[in-house]
């Protein structure tokens, strides 16, 4: 049985979670035979759990690595805390549930993921970074983003979870509402001199974690790099520069 992601970042290559945007087992399996052992955890996505299902994890598991399970869960609190029980059959290390999915949900979650041996994180994503304030308005949460994304943050963290999903620019404002406790992950990570490729709001691994990131989401700066070992090289040197 796997464990709960491990948050020694004594190498800090460990923060990288590799998003496996891919949909082929092919790209799947050269991707986790060069990097694991390598980097902290492999995010399986809903691209690849479309396409390959509960397959992926196994592979990335049998190949040595670990796996952040990002469905982003989001239903009546019996129905999430039944995928929060298979998926901790499936034995991954971390998974998403919407903090919008109101608390009793997102309790359920946390209950069914602490009674299984290994104990997953669970992460709560507050606000969708590709929503805008007047599609924030719509959906009746209105005033700046930033409050949706502290306000949701504080009731994930009331309702027991380990963690956030957390843009760059959201960071400074979540530590200084939340304090110590969330474990934040962080996508919207771009080296020096990579291009932003769709991102709109993007932030160096160093300068993510200067403003509290533990987990960094990186994916196409690693998964299309010619040598992705180097690219994890040169983020971690990155990391430990001052
Ligand atoms: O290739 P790239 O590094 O942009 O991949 C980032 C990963 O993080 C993708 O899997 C993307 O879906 C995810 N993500 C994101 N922004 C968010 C939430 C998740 O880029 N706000």
């Amino acid at each position: 049985m796997k464990t709960r992601a491990s948050t020694d970042f004594s190498d800090p290559a460990r923060r990288i979670v590799v998003a496996l945007d891919v949909s082929e087992q092919e790209d799947l399996v050269r991707l986790v035979k060069t990097l694991r052992g390598a980097v902290g955890m492999f995010k399986v996505g809903k691209e690849l759990f479309c396409s390959m299902g509960p397959d992926a994890v196994k592979i990335v598991q049998d190949h040595g690595g670990e796996v952040f399970l990002d469905l982003k869960f989001h239903d009546i609190p019996n129905t999430v805390a039944g995928a929060v029980r298979s998926s901790c059959k499936l034995g991954v290390s971390m998974f998403t549930v919407h903090a919008s999915g109101g608390m009793a949900m997102m309790k359920a979650a946390v209950e069914e993921a602490r009674s299984c041996a290994g104990g997953p994180m669970v992460i709560g994503v507050t606000v969708l970074t590709s929503l805008s304030e007047d599609d924030l308005d719509m959906l009746g949460l209105a005033g700046p983003a930033q409050s949706a994304v502290v306000r949701l943050g504080r009731m994930a963290m009331d309702c027991g979870l380990d963690g956030l999903v957390a843009s760059p620019q959201e960071l400074r404002a979540l530590r200084a509402e939340l304090g110590k406790a969330p474990f934040l992950v962080t996508p919207g990570i771009r080296p020096l001199n990579y291009a932003a490729d769709d991102q709109q709001r993007i932030a160096t691994p160093k300068k993510a974690v200067v403003d509290g990131a533990d987990f960094l989401v990186i994916g196409r700066p690693i998964t299309r790099a010619v040598d992705p070992l180097q690219a994890v090289d040169a983020i971690a040197e990155d990391l430990v520069q001052d």
